[in-house]
Formats: C-alpha cells, sequence, structure tokens
C-alpha cells in the first residue's frame, strides 16, 4: 500500500505543474478517490460488498469522485482536480492513466456484465470527457476535454468531439479520408467528404439537365429537320 502511494505521490508531482511538495499532493482529492477505491476494491474482490459500497459512498461524499468498487484501477492512476469523475463497475483503466474533472466511464445499457469502457495504458483524458459502453481504448490515446466516444480507439490517436474522431494518429494529423475510414467515425454531415459529394451530385445533375436539352433537340430535329436552325455542336 505504502509503495504503491509513494508511486502516487512521485506520479501526482510529475504529471500536476501545479503540485509543489509532498505536503501539497496529500491534499489532493484525486489522491484521496484512489486510496479509498483500492480498499474499497480488496473487499469487493472478497465478497464484501456492503463494506466496499459504504467506503466508495464515504470517498464519494469527500472527494466527489464516484469510482465503483468493482472498477478495476490499474497504477499510478491520476484523477487530476476530480470533481464529477464517474467510473463504473466493470470498467478497467490501465497504468498511468492522467484523467481530469467530469470524466464519465459510463456503460450504455442497463444489462449486467461488461458495459464499461477499458483504457489501455498512459491514456490522458481530458476534462469532461465521456467514454461509454464496453469499448476499448488503446494506450496512449489522448482523449479531448467534451469529447463523447462510444466506438473503439486503435493506440496513439487523438480523439475530440461528439461524435469522438480520431484527429491525429502518431502524432500526425488524420485526413479526411483516412477518418472516414476509420472504425470510430460515422458519416459526418460537417466533413469535408460530404460536402464534396454534394459538389459532384449538383454537377452531376447540371450535366444531366444539359444532355436532357440536348436529347430534346435531336429529337426535335428527327421530327422537323428542316426548321431546325440550332446546330447540336453549339449546344
Ligand atoms: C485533445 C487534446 C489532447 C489535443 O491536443 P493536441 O494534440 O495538442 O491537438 P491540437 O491542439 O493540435 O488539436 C487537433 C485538432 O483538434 C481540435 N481540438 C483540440 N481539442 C479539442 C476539443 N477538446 N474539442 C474539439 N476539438 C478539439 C483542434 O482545434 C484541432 O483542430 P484543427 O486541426 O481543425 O485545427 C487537447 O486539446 C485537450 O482537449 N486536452 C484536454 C485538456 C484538459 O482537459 N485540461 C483540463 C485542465 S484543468
Amino acid at each position: 500500500m505504502f509503495v504503491l502511494l509513494k508511486e502516487d505521490i512521485r506520479n501526482v508531482m510529475a504529471k500536476d505543474p501545479a503540485a509543489r511538495s509532498v505536503m501539497d499532493v496529500l491534499t489532493y482529492p484525486g489522491l484521496h478517490a484512489i486510496i479509498f477505491h483500492r480498499i474499497a476494491h480488496r473487499l469487493w474482490n472478497r465478497k464484501r460488498y456492503f463494506l466496499a459500497r459504504a467506503i466508495s459512498q464515504l470517498s464519494r461524499f469527500l472527494t466527489h469522485i464516484e469510482i465503483h468498487p468493482g472498477a478495476t484501477i490499474g497504477r499510478r492512476c491520476f484523477i487530476d482536480h476530480g470533481d464529477g469523475v464517474v467510473i463504473g463497475e466493470t470498467a478497467v483503466v490501465g497504468d498511468d492513466v492522467l484523467m481530469y474533472h467530469q470524466v464519465t466511464l459510463g456503460g450504455t445499457t442497463l444489462s449486467k456484465g461488461k458495459r464499461h469502457p477499458t483504457i489501455g495504458n498512459g491514456v490522458m483524458i481530458g476534462m469532461g470527457a465521456a467514454i461509454l459502453g464496453p469499448i476499448s481504448v488503446g494506450d496512449r490515446c489522448r482523449i479531448g476535454s467534451n469529447a463523447v466516444v462510444n466506438k473503439d480507439i486503435p493506440s496513439d490517436c487523438t480523439v475530440v468531439g461528439i461524435p469522438g474522431r480520431i484527429v491525429k494518429r502518431n502524432g500526425e494529423s488524420v485526413t479526411t479520408q483516412i477518418v472516414m475510414d476509420n472504425d470510430i467515425n460515422r458519416v459526418d454531415p460537417q466533413d469535408n467528404t460530404i460536402r464534396e459529394m454534394r459538389q459532384r451530385i449538383e454537377m452531376l445533375e447540371q450535366h444531366n439537365e444539359k444532355l436532357e436539352e440536348l436529347i430534346q433537340r435531336i429529337e426535335e430535329h428527327e421530327r422537323h429537320p428542316h426548321c431546325w436552325s440550332v446546330s447540336i455542336e453549339e449546344s
């Protein structure tokens, strides 16, 4: 327990520029919530459900961070600020995860079983982000503040928006075409590809109108070959 605590404190000092000293870090609600969770989780695994729940609710009352005692949280998880964080029962959080206030690792179904996300190692989850359903977020991903992620994300991606779209992969910006091909991205009316397709459809419609006009003229010519004065080439 103390080894883990020392590790946590060192981790907070490294990840929070505002942390000036160990005493500072000891006041962090994110740290308190993790300590409470470790105790609650052990009790949960020993089937002491009521006690585990009671500790988790006490932690929630004191820190405003709600971690279900059944959730699995890896080492050196740092919840910065913390207020409003909710982590569901079947969520799995890897090592070295950093998350900010109002993050939700939630479910999308009322059925029992795995219904919360699995977060890889070294993931950063921005404030207000919601990661929903039994999906996986790959190692070292960065989830933008207020993003809503409801599809699997491969490793080393940056995801922003609602629904979450991959905007960077391995540090490189993702082009529109790749964004459309990616598992997470669905057709988005704002997307450039849609706009390009609309433009092409409009162009094709214009061509079609011209062709219909041309066909009408040819038919007219066939009916009255001598009265027709405008050549087809002109049109
Ligand atoms: C997502 C995030 C990690 C991206 O950081 P980054 O790798 O530096 O990426 P960029 O800033 O180059 O952004 C890439 C694109 O995503 C957009 N973007 C970034 N963050 C966004 C967000 N939260 N929501 C919507 N779009 C976002 C940018 O505008 C940019 O779009 P563009 O290419 O069309 O200009 C960062 O913006 C973020 O949200 N961090 C969370 C920080 C936080 O919660 N802090 C709380 C402190 S208390």
